[in-house]
């Protein structure tokens, strides 16, 4: 099948096969990730039909978005772009491109009612129409967001590696990628990943986190840092029968457009977190085995003192000492169980 097809094929499941995620067929598209607490309650002041429509596998909703540009890759029908429209208040934007005609109606139907709702003037959020492989097409420019996030979107796309090549020319130096998807312990076979019902359920162009791991390499972005994972349940028979020997995560990872070094290397830093998020007064984790207690000074490598201090995190922390001395490898925290199931992804 060519690029088209398989892209035609996406827009039929999403525009036309599911009317709501009662129709979807696994928990892969709306795995039960939990929100975060502090989000739970704005769920209550979407609009319904937007709420129907949503297929996420995760919350890719990350702190400090105060007055930033959001950039939603593959939108659906909004959900997310609304949440994001809250937290980055009304003097931020938030910019969502879907290709599927059917999604972004919802989507673009509900702008006034959410704004009203949020008590703002008019509108933060616009939608595009768009394939998020091309993003120049639809005029966002290098250079011009703070982050861009996605839920269970990229897995769907034919060219993964020009989807993420085109997110760190828009994100800004500093900027950050914040993404849920779906994520396979070995690569699929080429037959299945044209299945249009495995492809539609986030199944078949799952890539293998390794594979994943190797495209942000060659992009220049060799520290990928795992949030969170859960396993996905296949809980279909058809589903089972054609692909039941590939175990599926849903995973949540964080990427900065910053040089950064393929290992994480000792320069004696030291990072101590202010507590000055709001939802988040006690601890800040930047990842699944980096916890960092409000006060409490933590010991880190060269990447993580530059993911805390050269992003939007610098006035919520305090970085101790520079590059100037190196002590050798740094002295990583436990393995980070991963994109690939059961390897690690993240350098440290
Ligand atoms: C699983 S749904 C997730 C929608 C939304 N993020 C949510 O959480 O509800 C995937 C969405 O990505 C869109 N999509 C898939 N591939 C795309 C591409 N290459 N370019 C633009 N949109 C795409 C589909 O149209 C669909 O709306």
């Amino acid at each position: 099948m060519t690029d088209a097809a398989l892209s035609e094929s996406v827009q039929n499941y999403y525009g036309e096969v599911l009317k709501s995620s009662q129709d979807l067929k696994t928990s892969a598209c709306c795995t039960l990730d939990a929100m975060p607490g502090h989000l739970r309650p704005f769920l209550a002041d979407l609009h319904p039909e937007v709420v129907a429509r949503f297929y996420g596998c995760g919350s890719p909703l990350p702190p400090a978005l105060e007055g930033r540009t959001v950039l939603d890759l593959g939108c659906g029908s909004g959900r997310d772009c609304y949440l994001l429209s809250r937290l980055v208040g009304e003097s931020g934007r938030v910019i969502g491109v879907d290709m599927t005609q059917a999604q972004l109606d919802v989507a673009r139907r509900h702008c006034d009612w959410h704004a009203e709702r949020y008590g703002y003037a008019c509108s933060n959020v616009e939608f595009l129409q768009g394939r998020i492989e091309d993003l120049a097409s639809i005029g966002i420019a290098d250079n011009s967001i703070d982050v861009v996030v996605s839920n269970c979107v990229i897995n769907l796309s034919p060219d993964k590696k020009q989807v993420l090549a085109e997110v760190f020319r828009v994100l800004k130096p500093g900027g950050e990628l914040y993404f849920s998807d779906v994520y396979a312990d070995r690569r699929i076979p080429a037959a299945l990943r044209q299945d249009p019902v495995l492809l539609g359920e986030c199944l078949g162009g799952a890539l293998y986190g390794e594979d994943f791991r190797r495209i942000m390499h060659d992009l220049g972005c060799p520290d990928v840092r795992t949030v969170k994972g859960n396993p996905i349940t296949l809980g279909d028979p058809e589903v089972l029968a054609k692909i039941g020997m590939v175990n599926f995560r849903s995973v949540t990872v964080r990427a900065f457009k910053m040089p950064l070094e393929d290992r994480c290397e000792d320069f004696g830093q030291v990072a101590v977190y202010k507590g000055t998020l709001p939802e988040s007064p006690h601890f800040f984790d930047l990842d699944d085995h980096h916890h960092f207690e409000t006060g409490r000074p933590l010991r880190v490598c060269g990447n993580t003192a530059d993911m805390l201090g050269m992003s939007r995190y610098a006035e919520h922390f305090e970085i101790w000492g520079d590059k100037s001395t190196h002590f050798g490898l740094f002295d990583c925290a436990p393995p980070n169980k991963s994109l690939s199931v059961e390897s690690g992804a993240a350098c440290c």
